[in-house]
């Protein structure tokens, strides 16, 4: 679909999913705040995740780390040394560029000549403490799994967990990149939904298979057009100091074709090993059963929330001509149907009382009441029922319920299924276990 990322930048903002951060101040480069429809969306992927990867597993448990720690936790991971990307600055207007997205060795916006490339670390540094000369350099995390290495102990011993275990997080990262750019994919603030699964060494590549697969099948349950998926390996020279295979999970993007959405990592025995060495504090594994001793491996999933989000966006975003509701057949504007999953959907039912009359405002909000202990739900009384219809369409809400004059003696309602529009008279007793059944939450 031509011009694909400005639509969903522009649904974005007009339907409250994703604003510019700082706007009235003429905006942050690079931040972004999620609106009332944007958290509701967020925090669905993340709830979906977590079920399929802590709740729905045995060998998972979950945790929430601190965001910030000291220096000597980046030394350990290497990140102070070797988390960098190759900078070149041209040398007429002066804007900054990473090295391996240049096709020429050439300024892209003057053709200026460049500098040579020189390393730039993306870690982001704050001082703590109040006495100046006292104050200590602290980090914000470059990546959410550095607490998970460091809680592996105390989660291992506190829950009397076994190989092979796993442990999930979810939360803020934070990298200084040169050249953030294409709305949420790649900022300086960004979310990670990451878990990292402790095995024995002769194990590793079983799991890391298995894990390669369980990230995909995730994906594809929420997604319409499936082809958009690929894996791609990293080469030797792309490897993150820590790794030692690497996929990613690529999506076909409107904004330069395949990108990186998530990954799935071979990371060895470099995080434990490192953090033993500079905390001094034993990280060693023993097996009960065969008496072996080893410094556990660790297979990693790591997947950008906003990234996601994007993507399930892009993916569900779809035009039809206009007339697919009842009172709007004269308007040949195309229509906006955001076909997400119902499991992701901001809003699961738009409650609608088809005239301001208190009799139907009261049932309304005594259904708005009942459905809203469970669900994320709006009521909406504004415009011909039409309109309403395709507001709900517009953000991907999967039932809207129409309360109309026979609601009074029947006690029924109007359920309109977003993708086949069929609309089915149902009670109103019914409305929670219609809802359930088709969302399948
Ligand atoms: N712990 C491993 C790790 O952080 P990574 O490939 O650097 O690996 C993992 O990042 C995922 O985090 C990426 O696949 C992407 O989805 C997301 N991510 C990384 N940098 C990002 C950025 N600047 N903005 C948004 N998402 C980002």
């Amino acid at each position: 679909m031509e011009n694909l990322m400005e639509k969903i930048i522009s649904l974005a903002k007009q339907r409250g999913f994703v604003y510019k951060s700082s706007e009235i101040y003429g905006g942050a480069y690079s931040f972004y705040d999620y609106g009332p429809l944007g958290v509701e969306l967020k925090n669905n992927i993340k709830k979906q995740w977590w079920k399929n990867v802590v709740y729905q597993r045995q060998d998972v448990v979950g945790l929430d780390s601190s965001i910030l720690s000291p220096r000597i936790v980046w030394e350990a991971s290497g990140h102070l040394q070797g988390f960098a990307d190759l900078l070149v600055e041209c040398k007429q207007c002066h804007h900054r560029f990473k090295e391996d997205e240049l096709n020429k060795n050439q300024c892209p916006d003057c053709a200026g000549d460049l500098t040579s490339p020189k390393q730039f670390n993306l870690l982001m540094k704050t001082n703590l403490g109040v006495v100046k000369d006292k104050q200590e350099e602290y980090y914000l995390r470059g990546e959410t799994c550095q607490g998970i290495y460091l809680n592996y102990l105390n989660v291992k011993d506190s829950l009397r967990k076994k190989l092979p275990f796993g442990i999930a997080q979810i939360g803020k990262a934070f990298r200084n990149e040169i050249t953030p750019k294409n709305f949420i994919f790649r900022t300086r603030e960004f979310e990670q939904m990451e878990m990292q699964y402790f095995v024995n060494p002769d194990e590793a590549n079983k799991h890391y298979d298995e894990w390669k697969q369980v990230t995909m099948d995730w994906y594809k349950q929420y997604i319409v057009n499936s082809e958009n998926l690929r894996w791609r390996e990293h080469t030797k020279n792309e490897l993150a100091h820590y790794a030692k295979q690497a996929w990613d999970i690529e999506y076909k993007t409107p904004f330069g074709g395949w990108k990186e959405f998530a990954g799935v990592h071979n990371r060895g025995d470099w995080d434990l090993s490192r953090h033993q060495e500079y905390s001094q504090i034993k990280m060693e594994y023993r097996d009960e059963v065969t008496n072996q001793k080893f410094t556990p491996w660790v297979v990693e999933v790591s997947i950008g929330v906003d990234r996601a989000f994007l993507m399930f966006l892009l993916d569900a975003y779809d035009e039809v001509d206009g007339g697919r509701t009842t009172t709007t057949k004269s308007i040949k504007a195309k229509e906006v149907v955001l076909r997400l999953d119902k499991r992701l959907a901001p809003i699961k039912a738009g409650i609608l009382p088809l005239a301001k009359k208190p009799e139907l405002i009261k049932i309304a909000n005594q259904i708005y009441d009942e459905l809203s202990r469970q669900w994320m739900c709006e009521y909406d009384q504004t415009g011909s029922i039409g309109k309403r219809y395709r507001r709900q369409d517009e953000i991907g809400t999967p039932y809207s319920i129409t309360i109309d004059f026979d609601t009074i003696k029947d006690k029924q309602v109007t359920i309109r299924d977003r993708d086949t529009m069929k609309q089915e008279r149902i009670l109103i007793n019914a409305l929670p276990d219609y809802i359930r059944e088709g969302i399948r939450d």
